[in-house]
């Protein structure tokens, strides 16, 4: 909550101060005096990673002060703040303590919105105080409050925010439980019932595809992957209606509940943390519920096909050729190439029967992408420069970003197949991050579409300030941000 207090009044348990080594950034008079101080003690002067605490300060009725140092002014951004927020709050989970206050930095000397700034602390406290303890004895106890303190007419202005904040991170907080949840614990039945009920609650309407489903109307790349695994393919969809409205987008995520590469095995190193590509799908899960809460004036369909690739005497093999729900057949070059073929029976779908006026798509597709952008660059391909300069717009502010690649018509060449309309793997070793687009882009035809490779930034393997290791989430403030855009235009 935002809050607006007499610090000389009002009992506080714990306020953590941002500092700035060069510049006063916050503009109520008690922080600032606080602030000098703190900076009367010389190991403080507000630099970068510096921290003391204060306790029982004078004038004020708090038990402690946590000073924490930002660096100079020139070098606080956004991100710096959602760092900052994430760090106060792991600070006071490690110390056990209940609560937080985090006062704002809202004097003019730094150039930042104030929406924007307390935004970002809100984001960086609520995700700073996610952690993901379900499968340990020993849990560790977030924070029952955390408050963000500011000036009267501020808290008044701003009083919904945090209140829409904290809807869309838990939405991050869902996709990134789902992604960290193990394979044997998220077959494709059982987190499609999950993602069910959770929307179902949300007020979304829901419809679950069933093997049989799949089977009658012929979703060949579903089922195709789907073949090596004792585990049967679900899809699911989710519906956003908006009163009124008349344009829908699409969003469409890659649910492989485990990617084992099929017979294609992947080594040892390639199959750890295999159970995060399904990463894709819970980004649009996450994001459709706190969608159904937000209730932007646009349509919003979301699809997840779910699958686990698994090699088995009835998997599918190198060669095969099978028949997509759109038409195609497609050669399989490598069983590992298996989110393309999920996505492109789930793309196909949806874009016949719900004629989106945009599709977007998000898939831990390809670990090219992650040798072009690293492990926190997702890339974006697309159809339509509107809708990809959007979604990097919504990346930079949201910080999940997106670096915008291209589609070479010429490079369509190498999925070429001598026995089918197309082939799943590329006969070039290079650029696996674009002919995975291309081969996508053959079953959207002239809807416009992004898709989005999440493969670097889905998961990370050791924590961050606002992130444990495990599932990221990345992606649903991006697309939370970005639908609120779209729908006013
Ligand atoms: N799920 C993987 C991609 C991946 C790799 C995600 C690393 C996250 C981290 C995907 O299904 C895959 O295996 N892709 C292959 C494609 C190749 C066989 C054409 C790849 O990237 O090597
Ligand atoms: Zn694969
Ligand atoms: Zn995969």
């Amino acid at each position: 909550m935002l809050k607006s207090v007499d610090l000389k009044k009002c009992q506080i348990s714990t306020l953590v101060i941002p500092v700035c080594e060069d510049q006063k950034i916050h503009n109520i008079k008690s922080i600032i005096s606080l602030i000098e101080l703190g900076k009367e003690k010389q190991e403080f002067q507000g630099k970068k990673d510096e921290k003391i605490v204060l306790y029982n300060p004078p004038n004020i009725k708090a038990e402690r002060v946590v000073f924490m140092g930002l660096g100079k002014l020139s070098q606080i951004d956004l991100e710096k703040l959602r760092i900052f927020a994430g760090n106060a709050v792991k600070y006071c989970v490690k110390a056990g303590l209940k609560e937080v206050l985090i006062a704002a930095p809202l004097a003019k000397a730094l150039p930042l919105e104030t929406e924007n700034r307390l935004t970002a602390l809100f984001e960086g406290a609520f995700l700073g105080n996610h952690i993901f303890d379900k499968y340990k004895k020993e849990k560790k106890a977030p924070l029952k409050k955390i408050e963000v303190l500011a000036g009267a007419g501020t808290a008044k202005k701003y009083n919904k925010l945090s209140h829409q904040i904290e809807i869309i991170c838990k939405g991050t907080v869902l996709a990134r439980e789902w992604v960290s949840t193990p394979s044997n614990d998220k077959k494709p039945a059982v987190f499609a019932n999950g993602i069910i009920s959770l929307a179902k609650t949300a007020g979304l309407k829901t419809t679950l595809l069933d093997e049989k489903f799949l089977q009658v109307n012929k979703f060949g790349g579903i089922l195709a992957v789907a073949a090596g695994s004792n585990a049967r393919p679900r899809m699911v969809i989710l519906e956003y209606k908006a009163g009124n409205a008349e344009k829908t987008v699409a969003l469409v995520g890659k649910g492989v509940t485990f990617d084992s590469g099929g017979i294609n095995l992947k080594s040892a190193d390639g199959l750890t943390g295999m159970k995060m590509d399904m990463s894709g799908a819970a980004t649009v899960a996450g994001a459709m519920i706190a969608l159904a809460k937000l209730k932007p004036k646009i349509n919003i369909i979301g699809v997840m096909p779910l699958v686990e690739n698994m090699p088995s005497g009835k998997a599918i093999r190198p060669g095969d050729i099978i028949k997509t729900w759109a038409g195609q057949s497609v050669e399989i070059g490598n069983t590992d190439a298996e989110g393309r073929l999920i996505l492109a029976d789930a793309l196909a779908y949806v874009i016949k029967e719900y004629k989106p006026q945009a599709v977007i798509d998000l898939a831990t597709l390809t670990g090219a992408c992650v040798v072009a952008l690293g492990e926190k660059i997702a890339g974006v391909f697309g159809s339509d420069n509107n809708l990809t300069d959007l979604i990097i717009k919504s990346g930079k502010k949201t910080h999940e970003r997106c670096w915008p690649m291209p589609m070479p018509d010429d490079y369509k060449e190498l999925l070429k197949s001598d026995f089918a309309d197309l082939c799943n793997m590329s006969s070039s070793r290079w650029g696996g991050a674009i002919t995975a687009a291309l081969f996508l882009a053959d079953f959207v035809k002239n809807t416009p579409w992004a898709h989005i490779d999440i493969a670097g930034p889905a998961y990370i393997k050791k924590s961050d300030a606002y992130c444990e290791p495990g599932g990221t989430g990345f992606g649903v403030r991006l697309l939370c941000d970005l639908i609120q855009k779209m729908q006013g235009i």
